[in-house]
């Protein structure tokens, strides 16, 4: 399921809606013979529900009016072949287009999982995580129940409609035209007001997905939220959010139901306009009993048809808007791509360097965080990075990871620019301990193998022993198994810092990043995973970034790094007879930690 109509041009905004909606045949495409048997079922009941009218016109005019009964038996026997070929039909008609509104469905789901795992972090600074997950659940169920239903209705009733038309001319042309003479003065405000529907509706699903995302980060902070005592502005501020989304929905449903009442008033005033007419003839003799109703079951038909396209074509505008968002979703391209030709990373320790590296995030372009970064660090060296708030030390390892590339300069890893590897290959020579403990909500089993999922049950023991976990995790309930809530909310802190660093050694990388990594330690915890970190640092690359001395102190060089810039480097001594602010650093940290 990889296709993603990635049309260039794609700027779908002032595409007809239904012209949106023949983005989605890439989806269904793969699935021609369940469409085509759909198809054929789909005919087959039409035609059916139209013979159905001459079942009626025979069962009239030569049962009633004839009043012979083996003509009546007859009728019968042929209204209930009809009957029963209509109810086999629709039953294979109604379970290959369900499945396929099901089928499909899903697989646009995973074509946007999956494409939204290639896109670069920037994106998600852009679009809040509530649009993203509004957009995999409330759009791609939608589209569920247009393929699953409502395309299908459609189709059937514009054969119906036509069917029924054509069977209205035969039977009586007269009365035909009274109805012909209505349908343009039905369609026409149907068009008018399904457009404003179809742009309703998106703003009605942005403004559901904006409730989402509000409640959703109020869920996740409920602590800051309670313990700030804010619980009354957060449900003042939700209910605005609420009522905003109520408002566009009130317009929505408005257009909507005018929609409804206008198709319905004119269809019903020209039905009757038409019976009137009809039931003169009969009177007069003119047309059978029969024909007239059998004509009125086709003008039923036709006008059911017409009031169930009026209403499905205000889905179809609601799918062509959840159509838009999932394709403009699935065309955005990933900032961070592989190159066409990649080199491969030797194995082992391996050297590294920043050539006067510029980079602003792109969410605040004029700021730059790295201004023109020099440095080289040897293979099997360890670094400390060491700085004020705000220099620049984690984006120093979001650009390592290539999370985002520079506006200059560039970065290498044994003399080959990180450009001209596969992300996904230089991802896996890193082995990455972030600033903020980030768990996956599952036991620890999980959370540490998510470092190597091929990793053996010892194998992990190790690690977490390395890590200084295992006592911990050993005293938990369920040992190994236990369930560690959402984002890990059941551990402390430094427990859920040591569980980072088992993950990033059973990784086993080349290099090493440790950011803050045993920042949330006590003392007593942080030598004894200070001490296996250096059995890990063996044999490899390491930077760390640490605000305490303790951790730096065994580092074979420190950079000082301030606004950007390396500022001074050099062994801790050297470094506090030669620099104001690492001595600064230096002092209030001893003053603080005494
Ligand atoms: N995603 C982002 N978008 C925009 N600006 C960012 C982003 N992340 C960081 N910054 C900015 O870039 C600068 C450097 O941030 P960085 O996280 O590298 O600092 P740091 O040295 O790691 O600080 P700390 O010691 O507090 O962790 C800061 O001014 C910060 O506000
Ligand atoms: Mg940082």
């Amino acid at each position: 399921m990889n296709q993603s109509p990635n049309d260039p041009q794609n700027s779908s905004k002032d595409k007809a809606g239904m012209q949106l909606l023949l983005q989605l045949l890439p989806f269904i495409s793969p699935y021609r013979k369940m469409v085509f048997g759909a198809v054929i079922a789909l005919i087959f009941t039409a035609g059916v529900s139209l013979a159905l009218g001459q079942g009626i016109r025979i069962l009239i005019d030569q049962g009633f009016s004839a009043a012979d009964p083996a003509l009546l038996n007859q009728a019968m026997l042929f209204l209930g072949v009809i009957t029963l070929s209509l109810a086999g039909g629709t039953f294979i008609r109604f379970y290959l287009v369900s499945w396929l509104g099901e089928r499909v469905s899903n697989d646009i789901r995973m074509a946007v999982f999956k494409h939204i795992l290639t896109l670069h972090p920037h994106y998600f600074e852009e679009n809040r995580s509530g649009e993203i997950n509004a957009r995999l659940t409330t759009d791609t169920t939608l589209l569920q129940s247009i393929i699953g239903s409502s395309i299908s209705m459609a189709l059937r009733n514009s054969l119906t409609f036509i069917g029924g038309l054509a069977m209205m001319l035969i039977t009586n042309l007269k009365l035909a035209l009274i109805v012909l003479a209505s349908v343009p003065v039905i369609i026409v405000p149907m068009l008018m007001y399904g457009r404003r529907v179809r742009s309703l509706s998106r703003q009605s699903q942005d403004t559901v997905a904006e409730v989402g995302t509000y409640a959703g980060e109020i869920v996740q902070n409920i602590k800051v939220v309670q313990g700030f005592t804010r619980e009354s502005e957060e449900t003042q501020a939700f209910g605005e959010e609420v009522e905003k989304a109520f408002t566009v929905a009130k317009r929505r449903i408005l257009q909507r139901s005018l929609l409804i009442i206008v198709a319905m008033t004119l269809v019903f005033s020209g039905l009757s306009i038409m019976l009137w007419v009809g039931a003169k003839d009969v009177i007069q003799g003119v047309i059978t009993a029969g024909e007239l109703s059998a004509f009125v079951f086709y003008a039923i038909l036709v006008a059911m048809a017409v009031a169930t396209i009026s209403e499905v074509y205000g889905e179809l505008q609601r799918a062509a808007g959840a159509t838009e968002r999932l394709m403009d979703l699935l065309s955005s391209k990933p900032q961070i791509k592989a190159p066409a030709e990649t080199q491969s990373l030797p194995n082992g320790a391996l050297p590294l360097r920043f050539s006067d590296v510029s980079f602003a995030y792109p969410s605040r372009p004029d700021e730059s965080a790295l201004d023109k970064l020099d440095f080289t660090i040897a293979a099997g060296e360890t670094v400390a990075i060491v700085g004020p708030s705000g220099a620049g030390k984690t984006t120093v390892f979001e650009m390592l990871q290539r999370f985002y590339d520079p506006q200059q300069g560039h970065i290498s890893i044994a003399d080959i620019p990180i450009t001209e590897l596969d992300p996904q290959h230089l991802r896996r020579h890193l082995g990455v301990v972030p600033q903020q403990s980030t768990l996956f909500s599952s036991d620890v089993w999980h959370n540490i193998r998510y470092g190597n999922p091929k990793a053996t049950d010892d194998q992990v023991y190790l690690a977490a022993q390395q890590a200084n976990a295992h006592p911990f995790i050993e005293a938990l309930p369920a040992g190994y198994n236990s369930y560690l809530g959402e984002q890990g909310v059941r551990l402390s802190g430094g427990q859920r810092q040591r569980i980072t660093i088992a993950r990033a050694m059973l990784k086993n990388p080349s290099i090493l990043l440790l950011d803050e990594a045993t920042s949330a330690l006590d003392a007593e915890s942080e030598a004894k995973v200070t001490a296996a970190l250096q059995a890990l640092m063996q044999g490899r690359t390491t930077l760390i970034i640490a605000h305490r001395l303790a951790t730096v102190m065994y580092a074979d060089r420190i950079l000082l790094m301030d606004k950007g810039k390396i500022i001074a480097q050099g062994k801790h001594e050297e470094l506090l007879a030669s620099s104001d602010l690492y001595q600064r650093l230096c002092k209030l940290q001893f003053d603080h930690e005494n």
